[in-house]
């Protein structure tokens, strides 16, 4: 593993810092429309949607409540472990309410699959799923979350609250590292 700095690490920028503002205005817009009136319940799952979580809700023009949550099916690499744990779990009452579950990006979609189960049998009125980022995974009976910031192809990515080995996450855009850094 070769770590240096972000400058001297990062092969590419995928998203910029502005391209990513724009987006989740939009994704904020849309999700003021379908919760008017309502008082959704957004749960953040930690540690990589926090970025994204934290500016999508102030791009909200509704109530809410907000709660923070830990999964991990990761283990200091580039590959899923393909077991979720839940790290950290709610303390807010789910029972009736609309529960709208933030990721930074759908990999596998073993997470979210996961999470959206396990909240199901806690009687929630809703549960949307909203992810930054969604690969294009081939996995055809992968997991679809409802709505995504961008699609990224099969490659890993870091910044914006992604990690790799819990390095450049205050990237403030989304980039992929080099191959030297992996080895
Ligand atoms: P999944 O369960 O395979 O969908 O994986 C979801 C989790 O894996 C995400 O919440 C991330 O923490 C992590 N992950 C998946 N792909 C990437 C990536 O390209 N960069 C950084 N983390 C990733
Ligand atoms: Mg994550």
């Amino acid at each position: 593993m070769l770590i240096r700095s972000a400058k001297e690490d990062i092969k590419y920028v995928m998203f910029s810092r502005e391209q990513i503002a724009s987006r989740v205005r939009e994704i904020g817009q849309i999700l003021s429309e379908k919760f008017q009136g309502e008082r959704p319940l957004m749960i953040c799952v930690l540690r990589g949607a926090a970025f994204f979580f934290t500016d999508l809700c102030r791009e909200m023009d509704c109530l809410m409540d907000m709660d923070f949550i830990s999964a991990s099916s990761y283990f200091n690499g580039t590959k899923s472990s393909g077991v979720v744990r839940l790290v950290k779990d709610s303390s807010i009452d789910m029972e009736g309410r609309h529960v709208v579950l933030v990721e930074d990006i759908i990999d596998s979609g073993l997470t979210l699959e996961y999470l959206v189960k396990l909240f199901a049998t806690r009687n929630p009125k809703s549960i949307t799923t909203v992810a930054m980022l969604d690969k294009e995974v081939d996995k055809p009976e992968r997991f679809c979350v409802d709505y995504y910031g961008f699609k990224i192809p099969d490659e890993f990515v870091v910044g914006y609250g992604l990690d790799y080995a819990d390095y450049y996450r205050n990237l403030p855009y989304i980039g992929v590292i080099k191959e030297e850094c992996y080895q």
